[in-house]
């Protein structure tokens, strides 16, 4: 029977009493899918046996998976994306002027940007390279009544160009932008599940606020952006060998903390299919 164990009163919940693979049965997903709805990020310690093929197989019991176009991805896994800080390797930081040491929802230049994602640790430094994810629903319900009512009928762009335009070619950029050209998605979504109100901008993927002079969609959004570096919105997980975490892209932004010095730090990721927002 699996038992719950929350960190904080709204986001983070540890997860005991489950090994994590393919063959988890559907009602023990289903169970998943609630917890993770509630919490928004789950964490499962000593999952030592999830391989590579079971992390990918325990993604598609949530759906499709994506495949990353701008981040390498494992060899034998084109699923599963490799995040890789160590010395002499090329981290996304290389690809791009942001990486994952900003607060970000993945992929939400996607028009369909993903409903959540599995990150699994497989070498990690002595010290440091904590993640740390944010409630954007308590975000949106932290800011006062007259700026929610302003900012919930208006919408933003999102494109990949601000994060990884500088780190590919013009010829590949040009072709990039054409399977995904920018898309336009509300400042503030409904959780499909649930109903509430979301806070949906982020600074490596948003670039404006539709409709409005550059200067104020620039100062919002700004204000905006800052809402996820809240405390008390957080929650903080310091990695082990055999930790995996999952979360509801839809409701949280996350960050990685740059503080591994020169140690190594890879994880891999799948990243499961979501809906339009709305
Ligand atoms: C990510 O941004 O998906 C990766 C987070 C991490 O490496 O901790």
């Amino acid at each position: 029977m699996m038992e719950f164990d929350p960190l904080t009163s709204r986001i983070g919940c540890e997860v005991r009493g489950i090994e994590l693979s393919g063959s988890v049965p559907p009602d023990a997903v289903a169970e998943i899918r609630k917890a993770l709805v509630e919490h928004k990020v789950l964490f499962f310690r000593d999952q030592h046996h999830l391989t590579a093929g079971e992390h990918v197989a325990f993604g598609r019991l949530f759906g499709e998976l994506e495949i990353h176009p701008f981040i390498g991805a494992n060899r034998d896994h084109p699923e599963l994306i490799v995040l890789n800080r160590s010395p002499g390797t090329e981290s996304v930081r290389s690809l791009s002027p942001y990486g994952e040491d900003f607060w970000h929802s993945d992929v939400s230049w996607r028009a369909e940007p993903s409903f959540g994602s599995i990150l699994r640790a497989k070498q990690l430094p002595p010290v440091g390279g904590d993640t740390l994810w944010a409630d954007m629903e308590a975000a949106f319900h932290g800011l006062s009544p007259e700026l929610q009512n302003a900012v919930r009928p208006l919408r933003a762009i999102h494109d990949f160009d601000k994060a990884f335009g500088a780190g590919v070619t013009a010829d590949r950029k040009a072709a990039m932008a054409q399977k995904y050209p920018p898309v336009e998605h509300p400042v503030v979504r409904t959780h499909p599940d649930t109903g509430a109100p979301i806070l949906y901008v982020n600074e490596p993927f948003t670039s404006r606020i539709v409709g409005m002079d550059i200067r104020e969609s620039d100062a919002l959004l700004n204000l905006l952006y800052r809402q996820a570096s809240k405390p008390e919105y957080q929650c903080r997980l310091s990695w082990r060998p055999g930790t995996v975490a999952l979360w509801d892209n839809r409701s949280t932004q996350h960050y990685a903390c740059n503080d591994i010095g020169d140690g190594t730090r890879i994880m891999e990721r799948v990243t499961i299919v979501g809906d339009r927002p709305y």
